[in-house]
């Protein structure tokens, strides 16, 4: 949400900042500015894309060893040229980039009304820099210290980098639940809200920590304070990012690729945690939480979007393989009702951007009534990985593309393994058992591979759907969850409203939109409850309703009755969710592309919700 940059060094700032622009676009992407400094503080910004800043770009004189640049998604104010980020302070002095949301900015900026200030802008971002120029004037203190001051009279999220015309080797950065990275080059400093525009030119890097300022003087070591003035020491760590998972390698989008990624990112997310031979499931980062979990009378997942689906996928297998009761939580919902948590309860965290400002709070709260919280992230450092007790991350390598794939399929991967080590370890599950969903996990990555091959038939289906404007996706079991994320996928990238069902509740109201225009997507590989979800396939057939159906290898009934069918690698039925979303994620994004749609860039969406 917002994707901050910043620069300073012997080299030339606008390149560097242009291209961690591009890296940092899957984090917002309605508008985007940059400021130079040289001896003149430049300022450029658009409404769009990072390519119509460029275009803006053009002809202008944009050297200097020292900027600041931004890509936002819009909280304040409509995204527009004026809106855009950087911002500058009323003298033209200092400007800011922001990521996160100044909730208190109308009074802070009736405040600064009554003391003669003026606002171009409808931003909050304008506000905090009038303000802090106006600490820095009134209180003659230096950048550092106003910014200080400034930030204990603020309620709210941020990540901010500021710059002063008249202080041109200092770059003052700061975060309170929005993400920042500084990366430490040879004589040079690098900002930015991930470490993807960072990588190529250092792997030395400090996380800042909520409420810290880091003071960045050009030839001088790094200095980190808090709010609160208590000086820290800056903890540096290694990145471990390969530079070629940030770029296409010949895909025509981030998201296809990523499809396309899925068997080596599963392999990946078991990577020295499952053992087939030894038959050891073992992951280490919760290893001493483990009897806090298996003691656990009740586990309950919080996430949003198609983490929350995964932990729905989640709540299947817990149940199923530990028994233990499981309740799954849009984090949003779970932290605003004041919910009945007790202090043996085990909080499951799962996000893919580890940033997601609804989980991070709802890990706040389960936190603050003693509950034990564990992660499951994608992205290494992130904020969610630090406020949790203990975790595993799923190692899918990043994902640029907004709509989420292999991270979902890396999350319930993880989640099995979870299941499996806790219903191992408490006695749930016979050994036999044990052994041949192990053995069958194994096998997961190659199915996944087969299954990436239904693409042409996909393709033939997407045509003949393309033009619809609703569509149904029905499971039941493992499969209700698949349906959802297959509907989510759906309606994020190709603007199509669709809605994943259980697949008997159809009846209870869906059914009333049947007719012969209708794709219904039902994914029918159970072996449980195979003749009911034929019924359900009949129900919609009375209605004329098309039927797209996912199924197994060789299956006969289904195919009888159906318009079309995709037919997937048999698998035990609690892994279906790793084989029956692929199909369901090509579908959209097949669909999505004939449409024209952006793709990797799905409008109003972002991918890292640092607001609530
Ligand atoms: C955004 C993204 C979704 C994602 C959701 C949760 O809405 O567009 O793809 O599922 O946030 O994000 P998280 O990073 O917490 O998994």
């Amino acid at each position: 949400m917002c994707g901050i940059v910043a620069y300073i060094g012997p080299r030339e700032a606008c390149p560097i900042l242009l291209k961690g622009l591009h890296r940092l676009e899957y984090r917002g992407y309605d508008s985007a500015g940059v400021a130079i400094l040289n001896s003149d503080l430049k300022l450029y910004k658009s409404k769009g894309k990072v390519s119509d800043l460029e275009k803006l770009l053009e002809g202008k004189d944009l050297s200097g060893s020292v900027g600041i640049a931004h890509t936002r998604w819009a909280t304040h104010g409509e995204p527009n040229d004026i809106n855009a980020h950087p911002h500058f302070s009323y003298s033209k002095n200092l400007a800011i980039i922001h990521n996160g949301i100044i909730e208190n900015y109308a009074p802070l900026k009736s405040e600064l009304l009554t003391r003669g200030y003026a606002f171009e802008s409808e931003t909050d971002t304008e506000v905090l820099i009038h303000l802090i120029e106006d600490i820095q004037i009134n209180e003659k203190v230096t950048l550092s210290e106003a910014v200080q001051i400034a930030l204990n009279q603020v309620v709210g999220a941020y990540a901010i980098v500021v710059i002063d015309k008249n202080e041109p080797d200092t770059l003052i950065v700061a975060r309170k639940g929005s993400p920042l990275v500084v990366g430490i080059g040879d004589g040079e400093f690098f900002v930015a809200s991930d470490a993807t525009p960072i990588v190529e030119y250092t792997r030395e890097v400090v996380y800042l920590n909520d409420e810290e300022i880091a003071v960045i003087k050009r030839n001088d070591e790094l200095k980190i304070r808090t709010i609160a003035n208590i000086e820290k020491t800056p903890y540096v760590q290694t990145l471990e990012i390969n530079l070629s998972a940030l770029e296409k390698e010949g895909y025509e989008h981030f998201m296809l690729k990523e499809i396309y990624e899925q068997p080596r990112s599963i392999r990946d997310s078991m990577r020295g945690r499952l053992n087939v031979e030894s038959g050891v499931v073992s992951l280490g980062g919760i290893i001493e939480y483990q009897q806090k979990m298996i003691a656990a009378k009740r586990i309950i997942i919080v996430a949003c979007g198609t983490s929350w689906h995964a932990g729905l996928v989640g709540e299947y297998l817990f149940e199923e393989l530990a028994r233990v009761p499981v309740e799954v939580e849009y984090a949003s919902e779970f932290r605003y009702r004041d919910p009945v948590i007790y202090e043996d309860d085990v909080v499951i965290a799962i996000s893919q951007s580890g940033e997601t400002a609804d989980t991070l709070a709802a890990i706040e709260l389960a936190k603050s009534k003693g509950a034990t919280i564990i992660g499951i992230c994608n992205v290494v450092g992130s904020s969610i990985a630090r406020a949790t007790h203990a975790g595993s991350y799923t190692h899918a390598g990043p994902e640029i593309g907004v709509a989420s794939t292999k991270a979902f399929t890396a999350q319930v991967t993880l989640l099995t393994l979870m299941a499996l080590m806790i219903a191992d370890r408490k006695g749930t599950i016979s050994k036999s058992r044990y052994h041949q969903i192990i053995n069958e996990l194994d096998a997961i990555p190659a199915k996944v591979k087969k299954t990436l091959e239904v693409s042409d038939k996909v393709m033939e289906i997407a045509r003949l759907f393309k033009n619809s404007s609703n569509a149904l996706y029905l499971g039941r079991g493992y499969n209700f969850p698949v349906a959802m994320e297959g509907a989510l996928k759906l309606k994020e990238i190709s603007y199509i409203h669709a809605e994943g069902y259980p697949a008997a509740e159809m009846k209870h109201g869906p059914i009333a939109l049947i007719d012969e225009e209708m794709p219904v997507v039902v994914i029918a590989t159970n072996k449980g409850t195979y003749e009911k979800v034929v019924s359900n396939i009949q129900e919609v057939k009375a209605r004329k309703g098309k039927i797209i159906a996912i199924v197994t290898e060789g299956d006969q009934t289904v195919k009888a009755l159906a318009d079309h069918i995709i037919e997937v690698p048999e698998t035990e039925e609690m892994l279906v969710p790793l084989i029956a979303t692929i199909p369901l994620q090509l579908l959209a994004y097949q669909i999505a592309v004939m449409r024209g749609c952006n793709v990797d860039q799905p409008r109003n969406l972002a991918k890292s919700v640092t607001v609530e």
